[in-house]
């Protein structure tokens, strides 16, 4: 029976269906976030950037909610674009020329993905958890598949972009799929909780 409330803390509706399909185990009943409710991501972290979505949507609607923050931190860049991912030019390819023209001068390519994950109750943190990627920022994109910064992202081990791999590949060793590894048993031992 889905009967336990959760909101998901998005308004981009590829998120929104990437997370249903990976709790449709769950005895969940799936809400989205109230139209044209602004948050302004001003962690420094995306661990804070995902507490501050799960709490304000968990506030707002009275119900769980479920949020994630998550980017790109390139070595030689001081951790940059980090929380600052989406913002950090325009457009995707805009992001991808900056990102390859600052790194120009670099030898040192290392950079890892990382999405943080937060469950909250009103004010209340219940679960937080963070999954990572780690790999090499490319000389030049490769690839068509996926979105944002994929084109440039060389997974260590793998020798291709997550741009040259399809979805369920990217899904089984992407930081959103190590971050949803680690969160199921902790949604389980949650509703395990909530029942008592
Ligand atoms: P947010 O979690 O929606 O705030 O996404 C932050 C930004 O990080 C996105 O707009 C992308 O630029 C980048 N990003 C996050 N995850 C990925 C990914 O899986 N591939 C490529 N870029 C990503």
């Amino acid at each position: 029976m889905n009967n336990i409330p959760l909101v998901i803390a998005s308004s981009n509706e590829g998120k929104i269906k990437e997370f249903q399909k990976l709790l449709q185990d769950f005895p969940f009943n799936l809400k989205t976030q109230p139209l044209g409710l602004e948050i302004d991501e001003t962690g420094k972290t995306f661990r804070e950037n995902a507490r501050i979505k799960a709490i304000t949507v968990s506030k707002e609607i009275g119900d769980l909610s479920l949020a994630d923050d998550s980017g790109l931190c390139v070595e030689s860049l001081g951790g940059a674009p980090g929380v600052y991912s989406s913002r950090y030019a325009n457009s995707d390819k805009e992001r991808i020329e900056k990102l390859l023209a600052e790194l120009q001068p670099f030898t040192n390519r290392k950079a890892k993905f990382e999405c943080a994950l937060c469950v909250a109750s009103g004010e209340n943190v219940l679960i937080e958890v963070t999954g990572f990627c780690e790999g090499l920022i490319t000389f030049s994109p490769k690839g068509k598949n996926g979105f944002g910064y994929d084109p440039v992202f060389e997974v260590s081990g793998f020798g291709e972009t997550f741009a040259q791999m399809n979805y369920k590949k990217k899904k089984q060793i992407g930081h959103r799929g190590n971050a949803f590894k680690l969160l199921k048993p902790e949604l389980k031992k949650l509703l395990t909780s909530l029942a008592d």
